[in-house]
């Protein structure tokens, strides 16, 4: 089958094809580690919602999921440092396991600010899960990881989530854009 590349991506990092496999075998593995727990599912919006949506149908086991709004990005491609909330969970995670479900782990600043939040409702304890991990030599915050989807050197990546100025959450790849777009 011929693979339609939007015209304002350089190059594929990661297929379609790839990350459907790749979900499919990190929800085999949450699956067994959380069977006998209450698991919730707490993504961020918006990049990590549509990860958060192919795993949760992937999983074999009773679980709940819900959101978290946090922008750290204006509308450039470096992050902007400073994290704000924007909406907190609805249900009761207290006692509960917490799967922190985002789309890249960047400077880690989002997922500290998430995490911290999510303390306060006193789970059992909360973990995370990324889809992509950007390889970086100085991180502003390191975080543990328990489930990493792929390596990815430190570039600017779009798609399956993510996005440059609101674009690009749609395709089912992830690429890198062209200098073009934001120059
Ligand atoms: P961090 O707080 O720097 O770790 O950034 C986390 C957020 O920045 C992610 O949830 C993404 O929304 C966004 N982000 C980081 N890297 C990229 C990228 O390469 N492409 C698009 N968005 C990104
Ligand atoms: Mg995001």
């Amino acid at each position: 089958m011929v693979m339609v590349i939007h015209p304002d991506i350089k190059k594929v990092l990661i297929t379609k094809s790839e990350t459907q496999k790749k979900v499919a075998e990190l929800a085999k593995q949450i699956s067994r580690d959380y069977q006998s727990r209450e698991l919730v599912l707490v993504s961020i919006l918006k990049g990590g919602v549509i990860f958060l949506a192919d795993l949760s149908r992937k999983l074999t086991i009773d679980h709940s999921f819900d959101m978290v709004g946090a922008m750290s990005y204006g509308s450039s491609t470096t992050s902007s440092g400073n994290v704000i909330i924007t909406k907190d969970i609805d249900i009761e995670v207290a006692g509960k396991d917490v799967l922190l479900i985002e789309d890249i782990y960047d400077t880690g600043r989002t997922l500290r600010a998430v995490r911290d939040l999510i303390m306060l409702h006193s789970p059992r304890q909360v973990d995370v899960c990324v889809l992509l991990y950007k390889e970086k030599k100085n991180r502003a915050v390191e975080i543990p990881i328990k489930y990493i989807g792929f390596r990815i050197p430190d570039v600017f990546v779009v798609g399956y989530g993510l996005d440059y100025n609101e674009k690009y959450r749609n395709l089912e790849y992830i690429g890198v854009l062209k200098e073009s777009v934001y120059s």
